[in-house]
């Protein structure tokens, strides 16, 4: 393998850069020339690349976002599109790849390898949601879930000053991993996820009880893919069915939780995923995810990965209903 290239895919996440940053000091610490690809599938059917060096890296580690832009790509679901991909890549001499995204990434980069076998790609587990098998934290989690904390501290001083019952959403279509963790630091009343079903009405139960038990405020933080509904829906149905007169109050978080400083173990995280991405092409893997487990670094097959087959620790769960 001699040349190789990275990007970024999907939703954007805290730490994708310090993780661009690992792939290609790597890359160039071990001989090989390295390419960025812009928009990720997208920029790779357009043929939008750039030479990467030492110096294109530099300055990035603390920084959100991604310098190589991100995108969700119709066309990639194509097989024209894919063509256009695979050939831009052998043209420059491309062997091998990174791909730092989620699901999505995973499932185009699992598509393509099966149309194309001579392409390596090798992923880092790149989203908030942290809805990816075979890792413990997925790259810009732990930064999303420290945002999501300071807003929900923020909500509580005013929500305890007036005496409200707020509803807070956070991200999570299919996931409700930021929801319990930031719920459980900020000592939320309780926490909606997709993972469970909703029922309303015990919902009100427990908001209920902490009335009667004179507790000033609560915070009830709700995933945005909760199968009640996000955190307008949810309020709306609760109040229909709160007996005590209270003021409720919705907060919706939105892509704050996306941006922002990466922290300082989403940046130590994602250049170990990094680096470990490029040595696993250098061992020859092919269509693995890089997943850190209980601290060591694993391979997970891209279809294990994007399954959805992980669980909520019941322990965990536990902890919303025994400590709120
Ligand atoms: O996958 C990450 C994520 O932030 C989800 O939590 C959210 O549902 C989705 O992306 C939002 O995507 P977009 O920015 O395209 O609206």
């Amino acid at each position: 393998m001699k040349h190789i290239a990275v990007f970024t895919s999907g939703g954007d996440s805290p730490g994708m850069n310090a993780c661009i940053r690992a792939v290609v000091r790597t890359a160039l610490y071990e001989g090989l020339q390295v390419s960025g690809i812009y928009r990720g599938f997208q920029g790779l059917i357009e043929n939008d690349f750039v030479e990467m060096n030492g110096h294109s890296v530099s300055n990035i580690i603390q920084l959100g976002g991604t310098i190589l832009l991100s995108a969700r790509s119709a066309d990639f679901r194509t097989a024209e599109g894919r063509r256009k991909a695979y050939e831009h890549l052998k043209a420059r001499g491309i062997d091998g790849l990174v791909a730092i995204g989620g699901d999505g990434t995973f499932t185009g980069a699992n598509v393509f390898m099966q149309e194309y076998p001579d392409l390596a790609i090798v992923g880092c587990p790149g989203t908030i949601d942290n809805d990816l098998y075979g890792t413990d934290y997925t790259i810009g989690y732990d930064t999303a879930i420290n945002t999501a904390m300071a807003a929900i501290d923020n909500i509580k001083d005013t929500a305890n000053a007036h005496g409200r019952l707020f509803f807070v959403e956070v991200m999570g279509r299919d996931a409700g991993f930021i929801a319990l963790l930031s719920g459980l630091a900020t000592g939320a009343e309780d926490i909606l996820i997709p993972e469970f079903h909703t029922d309303l009405d015990d919902l009100v139960a427990r908001l209920e009880d902490g009335f009667t038990k004179k507790k000033n405020s609560s915070i009830v933080v709700v995933a945005e893919g909760d199968d009640a509904g996000g955190a307008f829906q949810v309020a709306e149905e609760v109040k229909k069915r709160l007996t005590n007169p209270v003021d409720v109050k919705v907060t919706v978080l939105g892509h704050v939780q996306r941006g922002g400083r990466p922290t300082c173990m989403e940046r130590v995280r994602a250049g170990r995923m990094g680096m470990s991405a490029v040595y696993a092409l250098l061992e020859g893997q092919r269509g693995v995810m890089i997943g850190e487990i209980n601290r060591q670094i694993v391979y997970t097959p891209f279809e294990q990965a994007i399954k959805h087959n992980f669980e909520i620790n019941p322990s965990i769960l536990k902890m919303v209903k025994v400590l709120a």
